[in-house]
């Protein structure tokens, strides 16, 4: 199992490193002898091999931040995200726009066999309920295109963290079935409530017992190595078969859910009646 998720060598590219899951992830591929390249718009404080300052809710930042990277990639690591009490345009882009953006700008330097993963959430769990809305948006062939029709569907995208979160998911699956036929693989992780930077900004947004509730069954909270691990994971080779995935790293909450064994009371009543998850 040790040479299966063997990074030693490998050059990997983490967007989002300064803090929480992206932090985690870069210094775990760190302990396992990768080469990590990292992208955020705060200064990341590991020893990486490289650092590029990048706004991800600016274009050409990110056209700069890809383009100054030389040589060829063995994965890429989407970590950067903004919680849904930020501006409802700078959420769709870094949550969303700024993730198929890095992701195509590397797609010339990411080799075959590579692997990319994003982090997504439990809060996209409704993407069925929009998935032909979702598919128009990922129809969109670029940043500009796509802010555009987020600036047209205002109506659509108030919920800016859930439905950037959901349309992660679907664009995560349709552009899969495209970018295997490079040797890329394109996964993402869908985290229940995890003890980072950016719990506090969830914490404001909803009552504590709300939260308490999205933790079932396992009762608490990850840590940011538990989302970390499995990211780690999905762009390695022991998941060489595994494509367009969304993969639940709630510790069981989907699967109780879904299957009637939660109490949804707190979450039906925290959102007003309805049991939409926002983390
Ligand atoms: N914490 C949770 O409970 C939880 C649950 C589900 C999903 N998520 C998602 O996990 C991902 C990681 O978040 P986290 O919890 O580790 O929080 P975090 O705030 O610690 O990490 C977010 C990272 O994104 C970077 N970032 C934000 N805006 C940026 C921008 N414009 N340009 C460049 N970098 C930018 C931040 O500097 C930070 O390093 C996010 O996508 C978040 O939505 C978090």
């Amino acid at each position: 199992m040790t040479e299966l998720v063997d990074y030693r060598g490998k050059r990997v590219v983490v967007s989002g490193c300064f803090s929480g899951m992206g932090e985690a992830t870069a210094r775990i591929l760190l302990d396992l002898g990768a080469e990590v390249h990292g992208f955020d718009y705060k200064d990341c404080a590991l020893p990486l091999a490289s650092f590029t300052r990048v706004d991800l809710r600016d274009e050409q930042s990110i056209d700069n931040a890809v383009g100054g990277l030389s040589g060829s990639f063995d994965a890429l690591f989407n970590c950067a995200g903004l919680p849904g009490n930020m501006d409802l345009m700078d959420v769709m882009k870094v949550n969303y726009l700024a993730v198929r953006k890095v992701t195509m700008a590397m797609v010339p330097k990411l080799k075959d066999g590579s692997g990319v993963a994003s982090i997504s959430s439990t809060a996209g769990n409704g993407w069925m309920m929009r998935l032909a809305t979702h598919l128009e948006l990922a129809a969109t062939p670029d940043f500009t295109s796509g802010l555009k029709w987020c600036e047209d569907n205002v109506d659509q995208i108030y919920e800016c963290y859930s439905f950037g979160k959901e349309a992660l998911i679907v664009w995560t699956m349709r552009e899969a079935s495209h970018l295997i036929r490079k040797g890329i693989r394109l996964n993402c992780i869908l985290p229940g409530p995890t003890q980072t930077p950016m719990m506090p900004e969830f914490e404001k947004q909803a009552p504590k017992s709300l939260l308490e509730a999205t933790t079932q069954p396992i009762n608490r909270f990850a840590t940011p190595e538990e989302q970390a691990r499995p990211l780690i994971f999905l762009n390695s080779p022991a998941a060489s078969y595994i494509n367009g995935v969304a993969l639940q790293v709630d510790g069981g909450f989907t699967g109780g859910a879904t299957t009637g064994q939660l109490d949804m009371s707190q979450i039906a009543a925290g959102m007003g009646g309805e049991t939409e998850l926002q983390l």
